[in-house]
């Protein structure tokens, strides 16, 4: 999986991408990170890359013509590219759409900056516009290396296979259940027996019911779409008539 990603502060992805697992799956040849500097591609002396917007306001737009070169640079060896625009106005990221992305070939990741990109750039090249979260961010960058980290972990073997996507938070639709490690007690602080029992029958229902009651506490949004079974949601109703006569 190829990911150009265009911007005007190339150095900012130095650590996060040259580390852990993204540097080892780099290693392997599963994923290709390639920046491209934006400020390359500008034609005047300045090395001018944004301005002041049209109508007036506050802030500067980048300018339409370095980011079609960068864009159209970054195409010649990403043919097949999809080209995103990481931009609080885009649709909103997750595990789905993280999954979507891994299945194409290559990504351009266009990093907008200032109050925003020209318009002209989203209507000749941009495929997707891509959201993190409902913030805004000084600028694109941190969004794009959400992307990458999220999108690579889709990748075949850049997760070891003991680390594998498929039990993630998300993947079937709910929250992980909670994890411990030793020691066995700290600070008073033990581990639920049924982790300590061997019983695996037993661990698997006991995670699943963790799952679910953290799903319904924290992001009782995402129940709607979760896989759930006839068992799930007696338990699921189970919890709320307890909360009812907790309250
Ligand atoms: N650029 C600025 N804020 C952003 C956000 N929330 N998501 C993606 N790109 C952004």
């Amino acid at each position: 999986m190829k990911f150009d990603i265009l911007t005007l502060f190339p150095a900012m992805f130095d650590g996060p991408l040259t580390e852990s697992i993204l540097k080892r799956a780099a290693e392997k040849g599963l994923i290709e990170v390639k920046l491209h500097n934006i400020r390359d591609f500008a034609f005047d002396r300045h090395s001018v890359t944004d301005d002041y917007p049209y109508g007036g306001g506050a802030g500067m737009v980048m300018k339409v013509e370095p980011l079609a070169a960068c864009i159209e640079h970054a195409k010649v060896g990403s043919p097949r590219a999809r080209v995103i625009l990481t931009t609080p106005r885009g649709r909103s990221f997750n595990h789905a759409v993280a999954e979507e992305l891994a299945r194409e070939e290559a990504l351009i990741i266009i990093c907008g900056r200032y109050e925003g990109v020209d318009e002209r750039v989203r209507e000749l090249f941009v495929d997707d516009e891509i959201s993190i979260g409902d913030f805004v961010l000084t600028g694109g960058e941190m969004a794009a290396m959400v992307l990458v980290d999220a999108v690579s972990r889709f990748v075949p073997g850049v997760l070891g296979s003991d680390e594998s996507a498929v039990n993630d938070s998300f993947a079937d639709g709910l929250l992980e259940y909670p994890q411990y490690t030793r020691p066995a007690e700290f600070r008073g602080l033990g581990v639920p027996s049924v982790l300590l029992s061997g019983n695996h029958q037993e661990i698997a229902k006991w995670r699943r019911r963790q799952s679910l009651g953290r799903t319904a506490a924290s992001r009782p949004d995402l129940l709607k779409d979760a896989h759930l079974s006839a068992s799930d949601r007696e338990y699921l109703e189970e919890l709320q008539r307890v909360a009812g006569s907790d309250g």
